[in-house]
Order: structure tokens, then C-alpha cells, then sequence
């Protein structure tokens, strides 16, 4: 991470995203409000400023499935799916109880923006490296009501876990479902792992939804042959990936059970049943999991009431 700048990568997220939910096929996948507060977001920065010319220029338009294959093909759909899938996760955890949300290294985005002011019940809270999270704050000042913190933290010097306890509005008491999505695969495996375990020991119920990049030497990856350089030049090169067949097991020495896993191809199953894209992104999947004293075996849907 460049200390004084925001994320790169969360301008990026956030542009491929508004590429997705622009065009007719996918505007199923991103809600209205969540192009609308992109919008408000980018327009808050020299940077943010830049993305949206680039948006609204045809060249870069022709030109994003070539850069998406040399970096990571199919990223800009991708996006859609994944951030779909979070909602849906999200949304289902509030329905379940759930009453505080918490996003580690939220970037710019919008989900828990959109979500506080219909889940007035429900605290959101959002963590990220103190350069993105302050530019997140001013773009969106005057907006946020008091169900909404934003907590500026690098977890690279401060856990998740000392951020949240020293929060006056975090209540261990409350079940929480946390989101870890774009995140872990900058971190190194030993504060992936103490990520878990400080999290598990919040609640007992606590709840976690995260993406990871599977390892390069998966034959289905199809990240493209530049990403590595990409990513160095950014200043946020890949510290952690982890293959897909060992999730379970990974999680189980964490202290989890699996609720669910979803990669390219079932992502496309749920969202996008009469769509083929052209091209899927295979680089990442994404996983729900529960802390196990709430659940006693892997099942498809653990709900902890
Ligand atoms: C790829 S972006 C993903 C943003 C967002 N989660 C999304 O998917 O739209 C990675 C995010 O992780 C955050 N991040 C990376 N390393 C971090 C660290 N050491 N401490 C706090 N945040 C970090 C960045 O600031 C950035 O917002």
C-alpha cells in the first residue's frame, strides 16, 4: 500500500464495476444507487475524476477487454458477480438477525453506504487504510447517519479485532457478519490467519464472507500474464493466494465452517442463468463461513438461530 494515496485497486474495483452495471445484460448485477454513489465517490478526487473520463471515453472502452486480458480476463463482470454475491450473503444475515455489518478494507464500496439507511436496526461499519478510508469520508460527507463508521486502520500495524473492540459503537454481544472482499490476498498468511482467529474470538456467531485468489498454479487461473507486474507497479503486490480444494480445510483450522463457495461457474449459474459472457474470470472465488461452536458440520446453510 502507497501510504499517503488512496487504494489504486479500490478506484479500479470500483470503475470495472460501473463498466459491469452499465451495460443492459448485467444491470441486474448493481443496483442504480450503487452507480449513483460510484459516481459521487469518483467525482471526489483527482484520481476518481480520472477513472470517470476514462469511463466515458469510447477508446478505453474498446480497449478494457485487452488490458482485462493481459491482467485479469473477465475482471470487469467479475466484479458484478462478486459484488452481487456479497449482497445476497449480506442481506440474508440480516434477515437471519444479524445486526452489525463490517467490512475489512471496504474501498469504495458502496453495499453497507446503501444498506444503513434501509437496515436503520442494523450498525455497519466499514475498516480500510487510512488514505482510502478519508477520502471515502469526505466524499460521502453529509450523507452518513449514525448506523454508519468508518474506522481508518492499517491492518498491517492494527488488527481488525483492536480496531473494532476500541470502537465505542462495536458490541461484541451482537452477531456479526463481516466482509473480507479484494482484501486477503495482500496480507501475509500469518495475519490471514490472525485475522480468523481474532474475529472468532469476537462471537460466537460471528459470521465471515470472503474472496481469495486462488494459487497461480491452478490450472483453471486464468489471471493474465501481466497481473504480477500490474499490481507491483500499483504498490500493492499479491502476498497470499490459496487453492480452492483446501478452503474447507483452512477454514476448519480457523475455527469455521463452511456455508458456501462460489467460483466462475456457479456465480454465472445463479446470476447470470441465460447470459455466456465472453470471457469469466477464474482467478478467484469466493466463500461463507461460520465460527464452529454455532455449527457442528459443513453444511450448505447454517443459520444461527
Ligand atoms: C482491491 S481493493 C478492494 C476494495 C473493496 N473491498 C472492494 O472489493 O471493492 C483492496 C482494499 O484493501 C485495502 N487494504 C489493503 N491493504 C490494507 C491494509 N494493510 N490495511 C488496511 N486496508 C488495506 C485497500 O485500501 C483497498 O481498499
Amino acid at each position: 500500500m502507497k501510504e499517503k494515496v488512496a487504494s489504486s485497486t479500490a478506484y479500479t474495483v470500483l470503475q470495472g464495476l460501473m463498466l459491469t452495471g452499465e451495460k443492459p445484460e448485467y444491470r441486474h448485477l448493481v443496483t442504480a444507487k450503487t452507480l449513483e454513489t460510484g459516481k459521487t465517490i469518483l467525482e471526489g478526487s483527482h484520481e476518481g475524476r480520472r477513472r470517470l473520463k476514462q469511463l466515458n471515453s469510447r477508446l478505453f472502452r474498446a480497449l478494457v477487454p485487452l488490458m482485462e486480458w493481459l491482467i485479469l480476463p473477465g475482471i470487469s463482470t467479475h466484479y458484478g458477480l462478486r459484488k452481487k454475491y456479497i449482497r445476497d450473503a449480506v442481506e440474508n444475515a440480516i434477515s437471519q438477525g444479524y445486526t452489525m455489518v463490517v467490512n475489512l478494507g471496504a474501498g469504495f464500496d458502496t453495499l453497507a453506504y446503501e444498506l444503513h439507511s434501509q437496515f436503520s436496526e442494523v450498525t455497519f461499519f466499514e475498516l480500510d487504510h487510512p488514505a482510502t478510508s478519508a477520502h471515502k469520508q469526505s466524499a460521502l460527507d453529509g450523507q452518513i447517519s449514525d448506523n454508519f463508521h468508518l474506522i481508518k486502520v492499517d491492518f498491517k500495524k492494527t488488527s481488525a479485532k483492536e480496531a473494532l473492540v476500541s470502537h465505542e459503537a462495536y458490541d461484541a454481544t451482537m452477531p456479526a457478519v463481516f466482509i473480507c472482499e479484494g482484501v486477503l490476498m495482500y496480507l501475509p498468511v500469518s495475519d490471514v490467519k490472525a485475522l480468523f482467529s481474532g474475529l472468532a474470538e469476537l462471537g460466537e456467531t460471528t459470521r465471515i464472507v470472503f474472496s481469495s485468489v486462488t494459487s497461480f498454479s491452478d490450472p483453471k487461473n486464468n489471471c493474465g500474464p501481466l497481473l504480477n507486474l500490474y499490481l507491483r507497479i500499483k504498490g500493492e503486490p499479491l502476498s497470499w493466494t490459496f487453492p480452492l480444494k483446501d478452503v474447507a480445510s483452512f477454514i476448519k483450522e480457523q475455527g469455521y465452517v463452511l456455508l458456501d463457495v462460489a467460483e466462475a461457474g456457479s456465480l454465472k449459474d445463479r446470476y447470470l442463468p441465460n447470459i455466456t459472457p465472453t470471457m469469466l474470470h477464474r482467478g478467484e472465488y469466493l466463500v461463507q463461513a461460520q465460527v464452529s461452536s454455532t455449527c457442528d458440520e459443513v453444511e450448505a446453510s447454517c443459520p444461527f438461530e
